[in-house]
């Protein structure tokens, strides 16, 4: 496959995945692997940035991260699926970069300044912490895609990832590393359970792994339109946390009719989230049979395979950056 069909995307493990991460993130990978050349990895070491403390932790939920994967639909046949810390050019080259990279750029960055204000209880005053997105340009850039898929919280990465590769091909004479495009999941987001951002955090998510009989007190309390105190009160699905979800999980043919009902009172929130309830286990059903068929020893394989795919990448690519800054051996 032509070098200008790959993309690269990654994910640190830090839980499990749940519904906002399928369809933000990872229904958009699953489109790409039919079409694009994939790499999609482990982003363990960007864990450490702010879990330093917790190496086990990280490695505890990397098992889980590749099944959820699975689960969703990646397939190992159809994309390369690596570890981060398993390729170490990955660090060889996040240490070139960083020789590169003026710290304004790095103090400047959005992202840096609202998680070192937000995660208060971790001492995140680290070299590593603020090199988040020199690390992360050099897994980018590694493997020389044309395209990022990620979440719009990523961009300013993206940004930075540009700015790096061009200074490298400017200081070094070269046009090595190419433009990067973003690439955003077109989907539509998919709310919290209370209509805040879905998130681990703030306890509102259902996750890819969660059974049926978890999920089923959360939809209960699902907060719905806030005038509609009643049955008979109309409701207005425009304002409602609940319609989302139908909008994403529930057959299309199927949402005039929940619409109409609300509108016209003709059925309640209870009737709604039965609805989405069955929904729900149509969608996660054969998401959590796939995941309950890859075992441990399978996600070893898939990794030990896909490192090695990866490792071709990257260590070619450290030939050529040693030979275009002069370090050739
Ligand atoms: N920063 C990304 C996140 O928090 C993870 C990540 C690390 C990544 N390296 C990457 C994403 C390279 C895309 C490409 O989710």
């Amino acid at each position: 496959m032509s070098e200008n069909k790959r993309i690269v995307s990654g994910m640190r493990p830090t839980g499990p995945l749940h519904l906002g991460h399928y369809f933000g993130v990872i229904a958009n990978w699953v489109k790409l692997q039919e079409e694009k050349d994939c790499f999609f990895f482990v982003a363990d070491w960007h864990a450490m940035t702010s879990e330093y403390t917790n190496p086990n932790r990280i490695k505890g939920f990397v098992p889980g991260l590749v099944k959820d994967w699975i689960a969703a639909g990646l397939d190992p046949e159809k994309c390369v699926i690596f570890q981060q810390s398993k390729i170490k050019e990955h660090a060889e080259l996040y240490l070139l970069l960083s020789m590169i990279t003026p710290l304004g750029w790095l103090e400047r960055n959005p992202t840096f300044k609202e998680q070192r204000q937000e995660l208060t209880q971790k001492d995140l005053n680290t070299h590593g912490f603020l090199g988040y997105p020199v690390l992360m340009a050099g897994d980018i850039i590694m493997y020389r895609p044309y395209a990022v898929p990620v979440g719009k919280d990523q961009l300013p990465h993206l940004e930075l990832t540009r700015e790096i590769a061009r200074r490298f091909n400017h200081l070094y004479d070269c046009e090595y590393f190419p433009e990067i495009q973003d690439m955003l999941t077109a989907e539509a987001k998919l709310p919290g359970l209370d209509g805040r951002k879905m998130s681990k955090s703030y306890g509102n998510s259902i996750m890819l792994s969660e059974s049926i009989d978890e999920i089923m007190p959360k939809v209960r309390g699902m907060l719905t339109d806030k005038n509609r105190l009643r049955k008979s009160d109309p409701g207005d699905p425009g304002i409602c946390n609940l319609f989302p979800y139908h909008k994403l999980l529930t057959d299309p043919a199927r949402l005039p009719e929940i619409e109409e009902g609300c509108r016209n009172a003709s059925w309640g929130c209870v009737d709604c989230k039965k609805v989405l309830m069955e929904s729900l286990d149509r969608f996660l059903g054969p998401m959590q049979e796939r995941r309950a068929r890859c075992s441990d020893q399978d996600v070893a394989d898939i990794l030990h395979a896909g490192n090695a795919k990866a490792r071709a990448v990257a260590s070619r690519t450290l030939e050529e950056v040693r030979e275009i800054i002069g370090f050739e051996d």
